[in-house]
């Protein structure tokens, strides 16, 4: 499978890592990176690197692109081109996943191609695929997760050292984990874009960022907040969380308090937690790597390798009709 990547930034880089590492799985699937997708000043055909996307498009023996830009355009431009030529496309963009899910989707379906955005939600998790393994037996009731792995580090380090938040921030600015404006993480926008695609997807109903999402992020918390909460026997953490109700649904992304000992309070550093419920399967939750090169690009591949062993069409339809009805107030403790 001759697969070309848009952007060699640190997802991107990760992806050619690990296909042309000495993983024994991936070189069983015969993944071959052809091109990528550069800036004009960073091309050099002698190392596959190309600026010229319509070459790419034109080449009948590419099969998969992976985009790895980031953004909305042109991200969202390019994805369309590509699955339009008739080429699968995996993506880690989760903000023009969330804006442009059914466009995508459709268009796949139109060509015949696969679709996969695992990489989107959660980083190394594979989130999406077990909501996806999930539906095809349950109904999902609700889902809850820590999807933000820059606001879980602060809000961890300021409760194991009590130090105070522009410090911790500070320090996540320098490990690389915050961006230098950093509100999407500690604001709430990038969970805002990670459930809007985990909501798609439970409920097979469309959300679209800015729709009213209720978000409170943890720019206010103080350290003698958390220093309160611990003498309680409380944690903090910023969790999206969403119940649905027959045909309704809600959901919501605020600091809630955890348990001492609980699975939520347990997950430190910049990790990961992603929680289902299902009607027979119950509550499933899964821990692990959010960000980062490998991790990100693991989950990548994995959906790379699976267009490549399913031709199997997945069916996406996004038919029903759920009602948002946020009146209950699903947060705060539990
Ligand atoms: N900024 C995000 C986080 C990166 O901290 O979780 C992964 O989406």
């Amino acid at each position: 499978m001759n697969i070309a990547i848009l952007g060699l930034g640190t997802v991107g880089t990760g992806v050619a890592k690990i296909v042309e590492g000495a993983d024994a799985m991936t070189k069983a699937a015969d993944l071959h990176v052809s091109h990528v997708f550069v800036r004009p000043e960073k091309a050099d055909a002698s190392k596959r690197l190309t600026s010229d996307y319509d070459a790419i498009l034109n080449d009948d023996d590419v099969d998969a692109v992976v985009e790895v830009l980031g953004g909305i355009e042109p991200a969202h431009s390019m994805i369309l081109d590509a699955l339009r030529h008739q080429k699968h496309v995996v993506t880690a963009n989760k903000a023009v996943v969330a804006r442009y899910m059914e466009e995508f989707v459709q268009t796949a379906k139109d060509n015949v191609v696969q679709f996969r955005f695992e990489a989107s939600v959660a980083g190394g998790i594979p989130w999406i695929t077990n909501l996806e393994r999930t539906l095809r037996i349950d109904s999902i009731n609700s889902f809850h997760g820590i999807f933000n792995g820059t606001s879980n580090f602060i809000l961890d380090q300021m409760t194991k050292t009590g130090a105070s938040f522009d410090s911790i921030l500070k320090q996540a600015q320098d490990l690389g984990y915050a961006e230098a404006d950093p509100s999407a993480d500690i604001d709430g926008y990038d969970i805002e874009n990670k459930l809007c695609i985990s909501l798609d997807i439970a409920y097979d109903t469309l959300v679209h960022p800015g729709d009213n999402l209720p978000k409170f992020g943890i720019r206010t918390i103080q350290a003698q907040d958390i220093d309160f909460f611990k003498q309680q026997g409380w944690v903090v953490k910023l969790i999206g969380r969403s119940v649905r109700h027959g045909d309704h649904f809600s959901y919501v992304i605020e600091p809630m308090l955890c348990r001492a000992g609980s699975i939520e309070a347990s997950i430190s550093d910049n990790f990961n937690y992603a929680s289902l419920h299902g009607d027979s399967i119950g509550e499933l939750g899964f821990m692990g790597q959010g960000a980062g090169m490998l991790p990100t690009a693991h989950a990548v591949v994995q959906d790379l390798l699976d267009v490549k062993c399913s031709n199997e069409h997945l069916d996406r339809c996004f038919g029903k009709t759920l009602q948002l009805d946020n009146r209950s107030d699903e947060g705060t403790y539990w």
